[in-house]
């Protein structure tokens, strides 16, 4: 059997990646792939536990622990989840993974890349995404579509989302033939034309 495919989409909350996804999923699912529709934080179990406090914990928590959360919560999606999807040949798509760790505890947070990058690569055991997807949103679009219900993480604010933006146009430039960036203010139909495109290429590479 085929190994499967591991992507991954990547972006400040409110830039419609999950629209994205679900349209990619019908589309791959239409022409006979089978596939696996996961997240981060929160994939199932366990990581359901975690989400909960990462989102909704209202007392203090440190960039140093909201870290290690995330990073725990990936250590069981991938060795409980992700890892055995791909051995059965499925196409996993991944909504947030390691980036969203460098981009919003690293450039967000403020806290060292190179160390998140390290600890990014314990979690997963050196496990890396064929593509990744990042869909690039202006803040003020972004914080429209949110909306007034923030969670923790949504209610950082628009100096932290800036950096978080900003995060993740470096991280696609340090990675260009990983990191994919397509611009969210364009239509649905197009921004799914332009997803199709990209795992096209990836097929024949
Ligand atoms: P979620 O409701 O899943 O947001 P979205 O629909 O935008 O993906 O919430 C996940 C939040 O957690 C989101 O604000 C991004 C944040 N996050 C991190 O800060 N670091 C991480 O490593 C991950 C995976 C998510």
């Amino acid at each position: 059997m085929n190994k499967g495919l591991f992507i991954t989409f990547e972006g400040a909350d409110g830039c419609g990646k999950t629209t994205q996804i679900e349209l990619l999923d019908k589309h791959l699912k239409s022409i006979g792939k089978q596939t696996l529709l996961t997240r981060e934080p929160g994939a199932k179990g366990l990581g359901i536990k975690l989400r909960e406090i990462l989102l909704n914990y209202d007392g203090e928590v440190s960039p140093n622990c909201e870290s290690f959360l995330f990073l725990a919560d990936r250590a069981q999606h991938v060795d409980c989840i992700i890892k055995p999807a791909i051995e059965e040949g499925k196409i996993i798509l991944c909504d947030r993974h390691t980036d969203s760790t460098v981009a919003y505890q690293g450039y967000g947070r403020g806290l060292d890349i190179e160390r998140i990058n390290y600890l990014n690569n314990i979690a997963t055991s050196g496990l890396k995404p064929d593509l990744t997807i990042v869909f690039d949103i202006d803040i003020e679009t972004s914080m429209k579509r949110v909306g007034k219900e923030k969670d923790r993480m949504e209610s950082a604010g628009t100096e932290f989302f800036n950096r978080v933006r900003e995060g993740y146009l470096e991280i696609s430039k340090k990675e260009p033939e990983r990191v994919k960036v397509i611009n969210s203010a364009d239509s649905i139909e197009n921004i799914h034309k332009q997803v199709l495109e990209l795992i096209d290429k990836l097929w024949q590479a």
